[in-house]
């Protein structure tokens, strides 16, 4: 079927209670394994590319010196994509950008056919924030795209680059922000981050409980890779409906090849990375319907 976008699938989730997954994908190999795992359990998708990784898809290994034209390529080439795959599939899909920078870049994807944007103002002051934001909102909804926000820094390394600092929501920036910005999705920072967390992370969930009084739009939690389960269901319990996963998806794909490397045989190794990734998608799928 036709992409959709990212609210009404949020919806659904508001209503029964569970998260949805939110797939970082790289490759096209994980596009299509991504939409076949919940193909399994006839379950909407949510596929993204993030602003960095979308260089890498338009063919620049070194993506981390991508071009605003190196992103557009690979944010093309995903779309075209993750569109083939989801026209074939009778499950609903969504294409959404992951972390977009700018207004121009975030803008840039309605054209190339996302259903969904993030714009992610979250390291600028609340006021920009606010205004951009808005601006973006304006342009999305105008053509049916859905928008997630960003309010508390997300600290980490995501493709590559890292941020350091920690910068908790503050509750009362949540309540001007969706007073004024009227996002499908918003992002929270929790204490959470990109990358493997070294050690246990700490989740301010006295904090995410505040937010989620004001009745925001669907929150959302980044950094899902390495998060304990009984982390993810006390995150979705107090209202997280959309858990976005990367680092753990490439890693499990990367174990798939290293595991049959020396088998040296192109097919049995592809066939692998894809399985191994697919099942750590089914897990997580899993644990956010709150089967697990
Ligand atoms: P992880 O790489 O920690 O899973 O984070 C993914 C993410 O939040 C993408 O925006």
């Amino acid at each position: 079927m036709p992409l959709v976008p990212l609210r009404p699938v949020l919806d659904a989730t508001v209503k029964y209670g569970y998260a949805q997954g939110a797939f970082n994908v790289n490759a096209v190999a994980q596009a299509e394994a991504v939409i076949a795992v919940h193909e399994m359990f006839r379950s909407p998708a949510i596929l993204q590319g993030a602003d960095l990784a979308n260089a890498f898809m338009g063919g620049r290994v070194d993506f981390a010196n991508g071009t605003l034209e190196d992103k557009k390529k690979g944010a093309r080439n995903i779309a075209e994509a993750v569109k083939k795959f989801a026209e074939q599939s009778p499950i609903p899909v969504v294409l959404h950008l992951d972390h977009g920078i700018s207004y121009e870049q975030t803008v840039q994807c309605l054209r190339l056919g996302f259903t969904s944007v993030m714009y992610d103002g979250s390291h600028d002051s609340l006021a920009d924030n606010i205004r951009e934001s808005q601006t973006v909102v304006r342009s999305a909804h105008a053509v049916g795209v859905s928008v997630e926000c960003e309010l508390g820094a997300i600290s980490g390394v995501e493709d590559g680059i890292s941020h350091k600092n920690v910068n908790l929501v503050d509750v009362d920036e949540v309540r001007e922000f969706i007073s004024k910005v009227d996002c499908d999705a918003l992002a929270v920072g929790i204490g959470n981050a990109h990358g493997m967390y070294q050690g246990t992370p700490h989740f301010d969930f006295d904090r995410l409980q505040a937010c989620q009084k004001l009745s925001p739009p669907p929150l959302v939690l980044h950094g899902g890779s390495g998060t304990p389960d009984d982390m993810i269901r006390q995150a979705i319990k107090l209202g997280i409906r959309k858990i976005n996963v990367a680092t753990e998806l490439r890693m499990a794909f990367m174990e798939g090849l290293e595991s049959t490397v020396g088998q040296r045989d192109f097919y049995q190794m592809y066939r692998t990375a894809k399985e191994n990734m697919a099942a750590l998608a089914r897990h997580k799928i899993q644990l956010f319907q709150g089967k697990l």
